[in-house]
């Protein structure tokens, strides 16, 4: 079912930042830090989420801009792409892994991969375990440079991620296309050098746009089923998320 614009422009996760006026609503997709006194401004309230924002506020690990990203993202993804053993890629901060870990139950396993180990992944785990203690057993940091057959991703793995740059998204694609889970990635910054989609495609729709069905054709010649959606544009203009589910064989 097509999604009307304006509902997938909401905030699902903090659906009090629906009703800032617009001049407020800029800080949303801002890179500054995001200080305790905002946090106990717009993230009052003693929900699960309210709590670890206000954390990672305190402890200033992240921009506002990265932990709505995140947060938009799960929302929109986690049960399409769910499965016992989910693995954040290319993670960065690791934050929608840990949501992961923290919001869905029937997720036991959070692999969290990329080739550089940033001390706010290992600071965020901490906080966050401290407003969810039952996420510690389930996480897993990984240090790697990710490469398609290289098994680091379990079969049946759901694979996530967030701003997987240029070609990390079709990593991402590859290597779900290989050990055959579920998909969500939020592709971001579209290399021409690496487009394959059709001349006649770019010109018409745009790079990024020839891009993104490109890359949902793949997915669906590889048998899956895939699903487009966004993240509020106040976020980020890079806001779409493709997600991908193999279709059942009968
Ligand atoms: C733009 S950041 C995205 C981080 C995070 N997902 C987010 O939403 O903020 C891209 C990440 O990809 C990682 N990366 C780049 N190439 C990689 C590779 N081949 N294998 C694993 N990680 C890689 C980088 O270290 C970086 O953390």
């Amino acid at each position: 079912m097509k999604q009307d614009a304006s509902a997938s422009d909401r905030f699902r996760f903090f659906p009090q930042l629906n009703d800032l006026q617009e001049d407020q609503k800029r800080w949303l997709g801002s890179d500054s830090r995001l200080f305790e006194s905002a946090a106990l401004t717009y993230f009052a309230g003693e929900s699960l989420q309210n709590r670890l924002v206000r954390e990672i506020a305190a402890a200033r690990l992240l921009s506002i801009k990265e932990v709505l990203e995140s947060f938009e993202f799960f929302a929109r993804v986690r049960k399409q792409a769910r499965a016992a053993c989910v693995a954040d890629l290319c993670c960065g901060h690791g934050l929608i892994g840990v949501l992961y870990a923290m919001f869905e139950k029937r997720v036991e396993r959070v692999i969290l991969a990329d080739r550089v180990q940033p001390p706010s992944r290992l600071k965020l785990i901490e906080i966050a375990t401290l407003v969810a203690p039952w996420i510690e057993p389930k996480i897993e940091n990984v240090q790697a440079q990710l490469s398609p057959s290289d098994g680091m991703v379990p079969a049946g793995a759901a694979i996530v991620s967030a701003h997987a740059c240029g070609v990390l998204s079709d990593l991402c694609i590859q290597i779900a296309i290989e050990s055959g889970g579920p998909l969500a990635i939020l592709p971001c910054c579209y290399p021409k050098s690496a487009c394959q989609a059709p001349q006649s495609l770019v010109a018409e729709l745009g790079l990024k746009m020839a891009f993104d069905v490109d890359r949902t054709y793949r997915l669906e010649a590889a048998g899956y089923l895939v699903r487009w959606t966004s993240i509020p544009s106040t976020i980020t203009p890079m806001n779409r998320v493709i997600c991908a589910r193999r279709r059942k064989t009968v």
